[in-house]
């Protein structure tokens, strides 16, 4: 592992028990997945409501037990650590939950927020005023904000206030679940190029979640795309955009408007369903959506590949501009 390797997930299962008495079950809600961010690098996870994605930030995060594989924090094994061997670690890291509003105290005013990190890992005798004023305006909202509470911020300046309180400690990684959630598509942008900044100026390793994947087209670097719990493209952002070649990656893109009214006939039609974790399908598991599926998929699973630079999970991938047959396209 070279030394700017400042988060590595290997083989990293998440397993939780569900069902009543006598009906106990064991699903994988990550599945085994293993990626690498380096400092200054942001790391894209994307997918569907239900793909895994903030169960794997909650296990990097030290929240959530897992079941296999490793978790290394700048060098340090982190899985499996015990509350107090793991406060230091949490300096290190911090996480941005989804939801802006909800996930500030309705009580506490803008300075005591962005202040509180250091109340609860300890100030090393630096001035609260000093570090409210510098973070504020790290994070481009005015100093006076300070006295406000987060009901009267808008969506945009709560998120701003939320990357004040991530970057606090001068972390080495910052976890944001779905930063853009719930935001305006122009405030969204400011939101993405504030962390963009911050992860250049301070040499943050950065994972973002999102499950639009355009969101993080400009400012990933590399790009995991998740269908339950499993990785099926991995790879530099561009390759992955440029040429997606597991379908579900194409379908996440053209799920999106189209403004090329040429390229919207071509949309791929997802059907609706995500098969249940209770019953993973056989062979490639996204093969009950896949409009390429041939009978190879219903039995076998695929192995990642390699192709350009990306591990791709698919019998049959895409050639760069593969359109969808005509029975699976979107009716425009
Ligand atoms: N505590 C839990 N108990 C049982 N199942 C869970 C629990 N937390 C998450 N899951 C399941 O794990 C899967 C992944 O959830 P999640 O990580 O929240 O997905 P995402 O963030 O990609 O929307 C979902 O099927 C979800 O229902
Ligand atoms: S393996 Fe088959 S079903 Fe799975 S993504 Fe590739 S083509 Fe589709
Ligand atoms: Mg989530």
């Amino acid at each position: 592992m070279t030394a700017d390797v400042i988060l590595s997930v290997a083989d990293v299962q998440v397993a939780f028990k569900v069902g009543g008495i006598g009906r106990r079950q064991s699903i994988l809600g990550v599945a085994g997945v293993s990626f690498d961010v380096r400092r200054g690098e942001t790391f894209a996870l994307v997918g569907e409501s239900g793909s895994g994605k903030t169960t794997l930030a909650r296990a990097v995060n030290g929240l959530q037990t897992i079941a296999e594989g490793r978790i290394t924090i700048e060098g340090q094994r982190v899985d499996g650590l015990g509350k107090g061997a793991m406060k230091p670690i949490r300096k290190r890291m911090s996480m941005m939950f989804q939801d802006p509003v909800g996930s500030l105290s309705p009580r506490m005013t803008v300075g005591d927020l962005v202040t509180e990190p250091f109340r609860i890992h300890g100030a090393d005798g630096r001035n609260l005023r000093d570090e409210t004023q510098r973070l504020l305006s790290l994070v481009g909202l005015p100093v006076d904000f300070a006295n406000r509470y987060p009901h009267q911020l808008s969506g945009g300046q709560a998120r701003r206030v939320g990357v004040a309180r991530a970057i606090a400690l001068d972390p080495a990684l910052v976890i944001a679940d779905e930063p853009t959630a719930g935001l305006d598509v122009s405030v969204q942008g400011e939101v993405l190029n504030l962390l963009n900044d911050l992860r250049q100026r301070l040499g943050l390793a950065m994972v973002i979640i999102t499950h639009n994947l355009h969101i993080v087209h400009h400012v990933a670097d590399q790009t995991a795309v998740m269908y339950l719990g499993r990785f099926v493209e991995k790879g530099r952002t561009e390759a992955v955009f440029d040429a997606p070649s597991h379908p579900y990656t194409a379908a996440l893109l053209s799920a999106n408007p189209e403004p090329d009214p040429d390229k919207a006939k071509d949309r791929i039609a997802l059907p609706a369903e995500v098969p249940s974790l209770l019953a993973r399908p056989t062979g490639c598991e996204f093969h009950t959506r896949c409009p390429w599926a041939q009978d190879r998929c219903r039995t076998e699973a695929p192995k990642p590949i390699e192709i350009d630079g990306r591990a791709v999970a698919c019998h049959f991938p895409l050639d760069p501009g593969a359109r969808p047959p005509d029975s699976w396209k979107a009716s425009a």
